[in-house]
């Protein structure tokens, strides 16, 4: 029985966490076992606790609540209780997803102990290192054994850094193998899409017909944090619901702290009262799911819900200046503005009349995490 320790610590890494676990479940039963531990990088019920209840993922193991802070505190905090944690367990690989302080503090853990970094989502590049996500993921990448890109982009950009895509096994940390495998997320979207059925009810409540309202997410830093590019963004969304558009707007703590934080009183107090734009708490996946499946198209700043707008057929404006998910901006799936309220007025007006998008399978057939966990199998077994 081979032992896997997989790290979890941020909301979209419960729900990757859940593809992986369900393919253990179904498939490797016997031949693998998962601990799962949780850095409380997330900890409120909705940004966390929710996920475990609604995906069917296994309980973490391990909690080392590091909570929030700067990213130097945090990530030293994750840091020593995955070193730990390696050294109770003695995992025979350790399993990290994305780019977030939680992966970056696993890979650095499980390399200096010589336990194999298996990276899933490996190889995405913005090409700004001043996103933390973009030093997280180059440092994960480079600690890896196993590395599984999910689309294209990801294996050029791990052979412009030197990786070697025709590596012979035994693979470990100085010959790594580099996979292009498909979306775990592609996984998900078409395991749960039907589950999700109904899932929301802000729809019902306000009346909302299918394809009739934009759904929104603001999560990242540089909108956040920057009180001008905060204004734009909600300048351009107030002026899109005096139009008659309605903003479904499921909002991350940390963007209810920034508006209070950073938006004046005057824009504030307009969006609180506008009547198309609707705050809402923090979204389940299911629940985000619904909204997805029944919008009109998507307006966001986050990585994973430009690829679910693609799964689920809709147009996406992006609120960053580059992207990691470079085919969909390639294929008019997407549109990046940045937080410049002018660019996001034109794209969702590109949008409310494009009628000739197509949708390529980027991502693989739904079943990256089946692949995944026999490759582990495979390559990283000791027996
Ligand atoms: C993190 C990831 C980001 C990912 C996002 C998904 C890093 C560097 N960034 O960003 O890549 O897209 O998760 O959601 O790891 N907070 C709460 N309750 C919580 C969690 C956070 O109130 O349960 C608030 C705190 O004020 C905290 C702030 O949100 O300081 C930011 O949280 P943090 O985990 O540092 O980064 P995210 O913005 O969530």
């Amino acid at each position: 029985m081979m032992k896997i320790l997989t790290i979890v610590g941020a909301r979209p890494q419960l729900i990757k966490a859940a593809a992986i676990s369900r393919a253990i479940r179904t498939v490797y039963s016997d031949r693998i076992e998962e601990v799962i531990l949780h850095t409380g990088q997330h900890y409120d019920e909705n940004m966390s606790e929710v996920f475990f209840t609604e995906l069917s993922i296994p309980r973490p193991e391990i909690n080392l609540n590091v909570g929030s802070g700067s990213h130097g505190s945090q990530t030293a905090r994750m840091l020593e209780g995955v070193e730990q944690a390696i050294l109770d367990h003695k995992p025979d690989a350790l399993v990290i997803y994305g780019d977030t302080n939680s992966t970056c503090a696993g890979a650095l853990a499980a390399a200096k102990l010589h336990v194999p970094v298996v990276h899933i989502e490996a190889g995405l590049r913005s090409f700004n290192k001043k996103m933390p996500e973009e030093v997280n993921r180059i440092t994960a990448d480079h600690m890896s054994t196993l590395l599984f890109s999910p689309n294209e982009s990801g294996i050029t950009n791990l052979l412009k850094e030197g990786f070697n895509t025709d590596a012979e096994a035994p693979h470990d940390i100085d010959n790594p193998k580099v996979y292009q495998c498909g979306d775990i997320m592609f996984d998900n979207s078409l395991h749960f899409s039907s589950l999700a059925d109904g899932k929301s009810s802000i729809k019902q409540s306000l009346g909302l017909e299918k394809g009739s309202y934009i759904l929104s997410t603001v999560h990242r830093p540089s909108n956040t944090d920057v009180p001008e590019n905060l204004t734009d963004i909600f300048e351009a969304f107030l002026e899109l619901a005096d139009a008659g558009n309605t903003i479904l707007m499921p909002l991350h703590p940390r963007t209810v702290a920034a508006m209070n934080r950073n938006l004046s009183p005057e824009v504030m107090a307009r969006v609180e009262s506008s009547k198309g734009i609707h705050l809402l708490p923090p979204a389940s996946f299911l629940e985000i799911i619904d909204l997805e499946k029944n919008a009109k198209m998507l307006v966001s700043d986050s990585g994973g819900m430009q690829k679910e707008a693609f799964f689920f057929k809709k147009p996406c404006v992006v609120l960053r200046k580059e992207t990691e998910w470079v085919e969909l901006v390639e294929n008019g799936n997407a549109i990046l503005t940045g937080p410049n309220k002018s660019k996001i007025l034109n794209a969702v007006a590109h949008f409310e009349n494009a009628s000739d998008l197509t949708f390529p399978s980027f991502y693989g057939d739904g079943k990256a995490a089946e692949f995944i966990c026999g490759e582990i199998l495979q390559q990283l077994s000791k027996d």
